[in-house]
């Protein structure tokens, strides 16, 4: 495993199945993590569960100015962050035609824009500091599955890691490679889709 101490690691949805497990194994390396989460108590319990120095965030990745406010106090608690795990997501698993316009609404504005939107807070920072790595965690869905909102989301996910690498050829921080695509696991987000 990749020696990460003295890196500080945020990571979003760190309260639920997957962003857990990617803060333990991120604080195992040696990372300071800063788990956050809309779930506020949750995210702090993670971050106690890691041991004392990691620290629980509130923070709702869709709302930019929470986003700049929490990112501002994990650089005040904690320093720069060095490594963004964009993680948190949510899901509803219904047939397309049973499904609503504010629930593809909320998905896209979480999965995606979310994405984007603390992508951006942490970039200024590892740009002037030319060192940084941003991970997406997405979901293999072939294009045509129910419903669209679903997987819409989740092709401009990797496309945004590749238009980060992009952006930054010549100049780290760096964006995954391919976004991450996590393997179905249960977890409260995966527990939302139907039986069938
Ligand atoms: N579980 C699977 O089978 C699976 C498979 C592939 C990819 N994924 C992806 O992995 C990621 C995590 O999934 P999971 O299964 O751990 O889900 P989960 O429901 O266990 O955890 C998601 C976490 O995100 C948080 N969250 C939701 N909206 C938020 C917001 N606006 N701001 C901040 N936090 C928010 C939730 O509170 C929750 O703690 C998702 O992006 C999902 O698409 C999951």
């Amino acid at each position: 495993m990749t020696d990460l101490t003295g890196r500080i690691a945020l990571v979003t949805g760190a309260a639920g199945g997957i962003g857990g497990a990617i803060s333990r194994q991120l604080a195992a390396a040696g990372a300071t993590v800063a788990a956050c989460d809309l779930n506020e108590s949750a995210a702090k319990d993670v971050a106690a569960s890691l041991g004392a120095s990691h620290r629980g965030y509130a923070m709702d990745i869709s709302d930019s100015k929470a986003v700049t406010a929490a990112l501002s106090t994990i650089e005040s608690d904690l320093g720069p962050v060095d490594i963004l795990v964009n993680n948190a997501g949510i899901d509803k698993i219904e047939r397309f035609v049973d499904s609503k316009e504010d629930t593809w609404r909320a998905i896209v504005n979480v999965n995606y824009l979310g994405t984007v939107i603390v992508t951006r807070a942490v970039l200024d920072s590892m740009i002037e500091r030319r060192s940084g790595r941003i991970i997406n965690i997405s979901f293999p869905m072939p294009v045509g599955s129910d419903p669209p909102a679903r997987w819409c989301t989740q092709a401009p996910r990797a496309r945004s890691s590749r238009s980060a690498r992009r952006s930054h050829a010549r100049s780290p921080p760096r964006a995954s490679r391919s976004t991450l695509s996590a393997r179905a696991r249960p977890t409260p987000l995966s527990s939302t889709r139907s039986p069938s």
